[in-house]
């Protein structure tokens, strides 16, 4: 497959002549399954990268030079991987700083993810084999070690160790398919904001620890403050977004509307003579069949089940959570009003639903009823017990 090394430049004049010869001679002759090319996207350094790179273009036949206006490292990118694709039908992508801080040595072991099927294979610089420069002030060491952990948290996605590096490979298709919703994304916010995208769309994502070594030629480019903001706004709206849209709220909702169900008629069926607990459990039973159906055709629309004989089957397992969170309620009443007072029943009753209830029905949900979560012990067991 072709393979098409991108290495961004703002007056990288020195650096790039190192590398690229350190590319050709020592790693390329390496990769053997792969057609491997260069490209250098230079944003017209004052420096004059671009007529270094003319002068390596004489020398090796498979070096692209793509040159516009600076707007940012992610701008250069997103031009560069469209060129790579489009002017010299690239397969894979590969983006690699050309400051020579990204270790190169690695590069036929990102390949060899590729080739095992995963999309898009990152550097990681926090994984076991990987690390940051020994030589970094504390504070620098500390900031990005505590900035990725913080994006792994609010994401909640911790599969992924370093979310805000630029060493990476990328099949075409993942670059095609995000393209369009990267654009806003100009400056070194590109690469948290690709990543995110790439795991919402379901791409399969490896790692490959590497160690991040200083600069020794030049300047970093990143100006510190300005990127933090950026990082920090696009992780809390795009997960604010995220929830969102997620099965979360409109199971909140559904909830919601069965207590008031629940509630209306109790009191409905208790002015008609009923005994309170029988128009309770009315109230609850049609709360049960009202969420079940709300969370089957709307908040899990995506997992819904429509074959009669598996709603017959799942309807009673439904109930089986129901009676769990019953359970929950009733000992949270006891113990409250054992200690509190009768009078406290109202506010026992609101913090068993949103302390435990709520995180108990909606695991409940996602693990057994639609099965959305999948966790490798349990399926793992599922499989052996049948
Ligand atoms: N064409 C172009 N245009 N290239 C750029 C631009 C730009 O606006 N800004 C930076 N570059 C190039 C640099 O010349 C270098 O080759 C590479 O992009 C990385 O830039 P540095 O300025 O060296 O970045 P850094 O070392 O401070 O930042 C590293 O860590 C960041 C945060 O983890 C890089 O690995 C980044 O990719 C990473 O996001
Ligand atoms: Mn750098």
């Amino acid at each position: 497959m072709k393979v098409v090394v991108i290495l961004p430049t703002y007056n990288e004049k020195g650096n790039i002549d190192r590398l690229i010869p350190i590319l050709e001679k020592d790693i390329f002759p390496q990769i053997k399954k792969h057609d491997m090319n260069i490209l250098v996207v230079d944003d017209n350094s004052p420096d004059g990268t671009a007529n270094e790179v003319k002068k390596l273009m004489v020398k090796w036949g498979n070096i692209k030079l793509n040159t516009g206006e600076k707007q940012g490292l992610g701008a250069a990118y997103i031009r560069g991987m469209t060129f790579a694709i489009e002017k010299m039908g690239a397969d894979i992508l590969f983006e690699v700083d050309a400051d020579g801080q990204h270790d190169h040595k690695k590069i036929p072991e990102f390949l060899k993810r590729i080739d095992d099927g995963y999309d898009m294979v990152v550097g990681t610089r926090y994984s076991e084999g990987g690390s940051i420069p020994q030589n970094w002030p504390i504070h620098r060491k500390a900031f990005s070690i505590i900035a990725n952990i913080l994006i792994r948290t609010i994401f909640g996605r911790f599969t992924i160790h370093d979310w805000t590096g630029g060493f990476r490979a990328l099949k075409k298709e993942v670059f095609l398919k995000e393209k369009n919703k990267l654009t806003e994304f100009r400056g070194y916010t590109f690469q948290v904001s690709f990543l995110h995208k790439a795991l919402q769309d379901g791409f399969k994502i490896a790692e490959v620890p590497f160690h991040f070594t200083d600069r020794t030629l030049g300047d970093s480019k990143i100006a510190p403050t300005e990127y933090i903001i950026n990082v920090l706004r696009y992780v809390f709206v795009a997960r604010a977004i995220e929830l969102a849209y997620s099965p979360f709220l409109k199971y909140a909702i559904t909830g919601f509307v069965g207590y008031i169900i629940n509630a209306v008629t109790l009191e409905v069926l208790f002015r008609r003579g009923l005994h309170p607990a029988i128009a309770g459990a009315i109230g609850a039973e049609l709360s049960i069949i009202w969420n079940f159906a709300m969370n089957n055709f709307w908040s899990f629309s995506q997992y819904k089940i429509t074959k009669p004989i598996k709603v017959l089957f799942k309807f009673p397992q439904f109930n089986l959570v129901a009676l769990g969170s019953l359970v929950i309620i009733s000992a949270v009443l006891a113990i409250g009003t054992h200690f509190f007072g009768p009078s406290s029943r109202q506010i026992f009753l609101v913090i068993a639903i949103a302390l435990f209830v709520i995180p108990y029905s909606y695991t409940m949900y996602n693990i057994f009823i639609w099965k959305r979560w999948h966790i490798s012990f349990l399926s793992k067991l599922q499989k052996t017990v049948g």
